[in-house]
């Protein structure tokens, strides 16, 4: 168990299925007596999977509780993963995001051509893996944006992208984070014509296709994402960064 800022653990458990997971693909992570909860998985490696989690309601506090050596349930791993495309990269992250894109970028960074970051957060604290990512890009140039001015630059994160895409060329965005980010980014790589992939979060009960709450268009994020690519994201315009269902079946804005 890991404390990466005063909101955030990762935990690292034995699974052999699980560390056979790729880069993008989830787990379902549950906590006895209270509720079982997916997760992306921040690495998989030596029979063991790490999740990077924050504490926002019940079951991630109960979580962040749990002493080391105490039972919790894994099912997993589940979903499909990022293509690995070696041309230039841009990676965008924010929040909790960026732990599939550190897993990613371990894949990616050795036969890369180029590999950007840009990542966004409300304050210095919530960026995630700043030095580990910044070491596996090329050229070591991370971009910071914090809402608050704490690090980096005083914007949101789509300001230094926008100026990037309009500098240079990219093969391939990938992105996770807050949902409105990735529209936002979405938006700016469709004018473009970049290929874009980006890993999307929905209610989720069972993780396997069966109970439709995760549905976003004529997808189930579970079973067809989560990782979604531009041609997909096209087609979900209506919703991506808008509502998703809440768990009683009625459409919440994002
Ligand atoms: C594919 C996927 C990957 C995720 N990866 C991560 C991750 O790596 N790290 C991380 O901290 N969080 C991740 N999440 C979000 C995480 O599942 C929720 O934060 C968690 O379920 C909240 O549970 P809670 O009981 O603590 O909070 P609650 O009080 O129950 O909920 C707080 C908020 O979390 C969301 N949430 C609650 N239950 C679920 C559920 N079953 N499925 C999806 N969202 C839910 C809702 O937006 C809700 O408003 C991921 C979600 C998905 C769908
Ligand atoms: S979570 Fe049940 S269909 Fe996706």
């Amino acid at each position: 168990m890991k404390t990466e800022n005063p909101t955030t653990k990762t935990f690292t458990l034995k699974d052999r299925l699980c560390a056979k997971a790729k880069p993008g693909q989830f787990l379902m992570l549950w906590i006895p007596r209270v509720d079982e909860i997916p997760l992306s998985i921040m690495n998989a490696e030596d029979k063991q999977v790490s999740v990077t989690v924050k504490a926002v309601g019940e079951a991630t506090k109960t979580l962040h509780k749990l002493k080391s050596g105490e039972i919790v349930g894994l099912r997993g791993p589940f979903g499909n993963s990022f293509t690995e495309n070696h041309g230039r990269i841009l990676m965008v992250g924010g929040g909790t995001g960026t732990a599939p894109l550190l897993f990613l970028a371990k894949k990616l960074s050795a036969k890369a051509k180029r590999l950007a970051l840009v990542m966004g957060a409300k304050t210095k604290s919530e960026l995630l893996f700043l030095t580990q990512l910044d070491a596996l890009c090329t050229e070591q140039n991370t971009i910071a944006a914090t809402e608050d001015g704490s690090y980096g630059l005083k914007c949101l994160a789509t300001e230094p992208i926008e100026k990037l895409l309009n500098k240079e060329k990219f093969d391939m965005v990938y992105a996770c984070g807050p949902e409105p980010m990735i529209r936002q980014v979405f938006d700016l790589a469709e004018k473009r014509g970049i290929a874009m992939e980006a890993s999307l979060e929905r209610l989720m009960r069972c993780g396997i296709g069966l109970c439709g709450s995760c549905v976003i268009g004529k997808y189930r994020v579970c079973k067809d994402g989560p990782v979604f690519n531009a041609a997909q994201l096209s087609e979900v315009k209506d919703e991506l960064g808008i509502s998703k269902l809440g768990f009683d079946g009625n459409r919440i804005p994002l």
